[in-house]
């Protein structure tokens, strides 16, 4: 069997561009703050990505590139800002941020309303409610991709590998919103192979170069690689290996190209969600 392979670079121009013509029909332009703090080569990337995807959409995009010295106070300061901005709709904080700095009071300080990111305790606190509001754009991608393809998720059986606040938790939450019959696995998971080979959908999200192999993988499953690792000779690798893969799996994300993309776009519609809200009152 050869696998289906899911172009996510072509459903996220499509979304980026769906995104794009919303804007214009709004009559208003959405502002996006985007802040980096340090100088983290694969941050900087992202951040850039970010911020050019939002101005051909329309966006109005601002990226506040802050020292890696910053305090914390300077940091909630600035965010303070952005929340009574009112040309700002979306704040975005890229992580990770330089050790001293705690992650879970910054992404606290942001006005739950510009959580673009959906990171907030209180839009994470509506996904595990089961009533999703801003949610977090990687896995989202992931469910677009997954409906786009048309993978059956009621009823089945779907296996997260991984527990990040960033990926794994909100996977899991929109997978069971679903009606999938979800496991997150981790670390500690025993008997991971078994696990990932019941599963008729694996979202690896682990951040592990090729760590799921063929024989982790049930014939006919959808596959879907949410690793972005960086191999010594500078190519991308995912947490799947993708060769040896594609030949059990019925369809499969390919990396790069996969979800990576689709995770801007999700970001820029969270951004035109949540500036149309706010503007609604
Ligand atoms: N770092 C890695 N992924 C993400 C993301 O989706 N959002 C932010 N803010 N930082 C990240």
């Amino acid at each position: 069997m050869t696998a289906r392979v899911i172009d996510g670079k072509s459903l996220a121009a499509a979304l980026r561009a769906e995104v794009g013509r919303k804007v214009a029909a709004t009559g208003f332009t959405p502002g996006l703050a985007v802040v980096l703090v340090g100088e983290d080569p694969a941050s900087s990337v992202y951040v850039r990505t970010k911020d050019r995807a939002a101005r051909e959409a329309g966006i109005d995009a601002r990226t506040i590139r802050l020292p890696a010295d910053t305090s914390q106070d300077a940091l909630l300061a600035t965010i303070a800002g952005l929340n009574d901005d009112p040309a700002i709709d979306g704040i975005l904080v890229q992580l990770p941020l330089p050790r001293g700095i705690d992650q879970r009071v910054v992404i606290e300080a942001i006005d739950p309303a510009k959580d673009v990111d959906g990171f907030h305790p209180v839009n994470v606190g509506y996904l595990a409610d089961g009533r999703p509001n801003l949610v977090p754009c990687t896995p989202l991608g992931v469910m677009k991709m997954l409906r786009h393809a048309g993978v059956t998720l009621s009823g089945a059986r779907a296996l997260v590998l991984g527990r990040s606040a960033i990926v794994g938790r909100p996977m899991g939450a929109l997978l069971l919103a679903a009606d999938a019959t979800v496991t997150i696995a981790h670390s500690r998971t025993l008997d991971l192979a078994g696990e990932c080979r019941r599963a008729d959908i694996l979202v690896a999200a682990v951040g592990r170069v090729e760590m799921v192999t063929a024989d982790w993988i049930k014939p006919g499953a959808t596959v879907i690689d949410v690793g972005i690792n960086r191999l010594p000779d500078g190519r991308l690798a995912g947490d799947v290996a993708f060769e040896q893969a594609a030949a059990v799996a019925g369809a499969i994300t390919p990396v790069p190209g996969g979800v990576g993309p689709m995770t801007v776009a999700c970001l820029l519609e969270n951004t035109l969600t949540a500036a149309s809200r706010r503007r609604a009152g």
